[in-house]
C-alpha cells in the first residue's frame, strides 16, 4: 500500500484508544502552536501532546476549540513540570484553565525529579547561585504520583503516566504499595539511534505503552540524512520523516512528531507498511552508529535515565 494516513490506534491498559500518531509541540511557541494544532486536526490528526513546560497550553486549547472537532474526538495530553511537582493538584486545575478543557486525556509526570519552586530565579528551571539547577533531592515521585492517583479517580484526567522514567524507576513505582493506578504511558526519547529496547521489552511485560518524543531526532537532526533511513525513504517515495514514524507504529509505540509547518505537520501523518527486512534494517541501525541520546538535561547530580 502506498504511504496513506495513520488510522492505527493503540489501547491503553485502561481500556481507552490512543491515536498513534499525535502532533508533538515542544519548542513551539505560542504563536506557532494554533495554526500548527489547527493544521494537525484538519490533516486527521486526533492526538495533541503539550505540557505546561512549552509555555503554550492556552494556544494549543483554543485552536482545539476552533477545530470545531468534538471535544471527545481529540486525546489530549499535558505534563506535570517538574517545579510543580509539590502540587500537582493546582498544577493540573492551572492547566485545564489555561486549555479551557473539563479534563485531559492523559495526565503525565514530566519528569521523576522535583524543582524548588520558592526558588524564583526562573519560572519553570530555578538555579542555584552555583549555576545547577535547584532540584529537591529528598523528594520522592511516589509522593506526587499520588497525587495523580487522585486527579484521576476524580475524572479531572482519564489516564495517568509517566515521562522520562528508567526501568529502575518504573519498577519502584509499579512495587510501590501506594500504587493503585498503573501508568498507562512512558514518554521517552525514542528513535533509531536509541531504540530503548529493554525499555520497551519491560514496559509491553508490564502493558504500558511507550511514547516517543523526538521521534525524528529534533533540530537538526542526523537521522533525516541517515543512508539506511534515507534508502528505506526512496524504496516508498517518501521523506526520512515519514519512515521514522511509521517505524515508531510498526514496533508499537505512540510517536509524536513535532512541526511548526503545515506540510510537514501533514506528510508526517502519513505512513508506509515497513516490510519486516526494512524494519529490522532500522532495528539495527544503532549498532553501527552506537546509541545517542540527543535531548539530555542536567538534574543537577541526578542521572534520570540511569538504569539498574
Ligand atoms: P519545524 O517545526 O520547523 O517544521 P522531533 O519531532 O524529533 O522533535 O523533531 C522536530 C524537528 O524536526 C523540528 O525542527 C521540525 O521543524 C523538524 N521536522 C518536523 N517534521 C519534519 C519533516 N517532515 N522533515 C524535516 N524536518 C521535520
Amino acid at each position: 500500500m502506498p504511504a496513506h494516513k495513520s488510522s492505527t490506534t493503540f489501547k491503553l491498559s485502561t481500556g481507552a484508544s490512543i491515536p498513534a500518531v499525535g502532533l508533538g509541540t515542544w519548542q513551539s511557541s505560542q504563536s506557532e502552536v494554533y495554526d500548527a494544532v489547527l493544521a494537525a486536526l484538519e490533516s486527521g490528526y486526533r492526538h495533541i501532546d503539550t505540557a505546561y513546560a512549552y509555555l503554550n497550553e492556552e494556544a494549543v486549547g483554543k485552536a482545539i476549540k476552533d477545530s470545531g472537532i468534538p471535544r471527545e474526538q481529540i486525546f489530549v495530553t499535558t505534563k506535570l513540570a517538574a517545579v510543580q511537582q509539590l502540587d500537582p493538584t493546582s498544577a493540573l486545575n492551572d492547566s485545564l484553565k489555561r486549555l479551557d478543557l473539563d479534563y485531559v486525556d492523559l495526565y503525565l509526570m514530566h519528569w521523576p525529579v522535583a524543582l524548588n519552586p520558592n526558588n524564583k530565579s526562573h519560572p519553570l528551571i530555578p538555579i542555584l547561585p552555583n549555576g545547577d539547577r535547584d532540584v529537591l533531592h529528598d523528594f520522592d515521585f511516589i509522593d506526587s504520583y499520588k497525587v495523580l492517583q487522585e486527579l484521576a479517580d476524580q475524572g479531572k484526567t482519564k489516564a495517568i503516566g509517566v515521562s522520562n522514567f528508567s526501568i529502575k524507576n518504573l519498577t519502584r513505582l509499579l512495587e510501590h504499595p501506594s500504587t493503585t493506578i498503573k501508568p498507562v504511558v512512558n514518554q521517552v526519547e525514542l528513535h533509531p539511534y536509541l531504540p530503548q529496547n529493554e525499555l520497551l521489552e519491560f514496559t509491553k511485560k508490564h502493558e504500558i505503552l511507550l511514547e516517543a518524543y523526538s521521534p525524528l531526532g529534533s533540530t537538526n537532526s542526523p537521522l533525516l540524512t541517515d543512508e539506511t533511513i534515507v534508502k528505506i525513504a526512496k524504496n516508498h517515495n517518501v521523506s526520512p520523516a515519514t519512515i521514522l514514524i511509521s517505524w515508531a507504529v510498526w514496533r508499537g509505540t505512540v510517536v509524536l512528531p513535532k512541526s511548526v509547518t503545515p506540510s510537514r505537520i501533514e506528510s508526517n501523518f502519513l505512513v508506509v507498511d515497513l516490510t519486516s527486512e526494512e524494519g529490522k534494517q532500522l532495528d539495527n541501525i544503532h549498532k553501527e552508529k552506537g546509541i545517542k541520546r540527543l535531548i539530555n538535561p542536567k538534574w543537577s547530580k541526578i542521572d534520570v535515565f540511569t538504569e539498574v
